[in-house]
């Protein structure tokens, strides 16, 4: 197997697929709220009425637009919230707000200043090289009651040796706190957590081809320790 490392990776025509789509809706059919299975903002409002203030982090946050729309309403509404989003292809859709952050990174070096009271990354793990990686630092950038959701195809994350598919991710991860629901591929962690999972990463290949998005992904290679 012949793994590329994170600049390779990023170069992929794989990551940077122009036919991917970076400009989801915050609401509505393909919106935000449909794959997070709730509303951001009312998630946020509640926040605000529980702390004073609510933070949100998305992560490979596309062109921005679902940010861009959250950030008309909190504006509108005087909330107290701010959003930062962060991507690996700066074309972010114009944007002038001190509520809202747009970030030109990769996430695999990033990390913000302070903590979060939710974390998105819709459709975005697919392409990251340490999936785990991530979702581990992600889990430690929430609030003590913080939430953090994330698509993941599990059958991205291989074993090696042999670079099998394994149900020993899910498990391990369930073991540590993080909900996995396998129908919907998604990744739910609930407060502030230093997860320590039993897994080197390898490297990534490009050649995983499409997954359940259909569109080709990016598979991440694991030793278990
Ligand atoms: C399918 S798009 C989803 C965008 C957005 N969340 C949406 O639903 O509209 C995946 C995004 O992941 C970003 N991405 C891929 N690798 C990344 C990395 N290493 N760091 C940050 N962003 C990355 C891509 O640039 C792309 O915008």
């Amino acid at each position: 197997m012949h793994y590329h490392d994170d600049q390779k990776l990023e170069q992929s025509p794989v990551v940077a697929n122009c036919c991917m789509n970076r400009e989801r809706d915050l609401n509505g059919t393909n919106g935000y709220d449909v794959e997070l299975g709730f509303q951001p903002l009312k998630f946020l409002d509640d926040k605000v009425v529980q702390n004073g203030m609510a933070r949100w982090l998305d992560l490979c946050c596309g062109s921005g637009k679902a940010l861009i729309q959250a950030e008309n309403f909190i504006r509108c509404d005087r909330l107290p919230i701010e959003i930062t989003g962060v991507d690996l292809v700066g074309m972010f859709v114009a944007h002038s707000s001190s509520q809202l952050t747009l970030i030109e990174a990769s996430l695999s070096a990033w990390s913000p200043v302070g903590s979060f009271d939710l974390i998105t990354c819709i459709h975005g793990l697919h392409y990251i090289g340490d999936k785990l990686g991530l979702v581990s630092r992600a889990c430690s950038w929430l609030n003590h009651d913080g939430l953090f959701v994330a698509n993941l195809d599990t059958g991205n994350l291989r074993l090696n040796p042999g670079g099998k598919s394994s149900r020993a991710f899910a498990k391990v991860l369930r073991q540590a706190g993080v909900e996995y629901q396998p129908r919907k591929r998604l990744l739910r962690c609930e407060g502030h957590r230093g997860l320590s999972l039993p897994f080197t990463y390898v490297g990534a290949d490009d050649e995983a081809g499409p997954n359940y998005t259909k569109q080709p992904v990016v598979n991440s290679y694991y030793e278990q320790r």
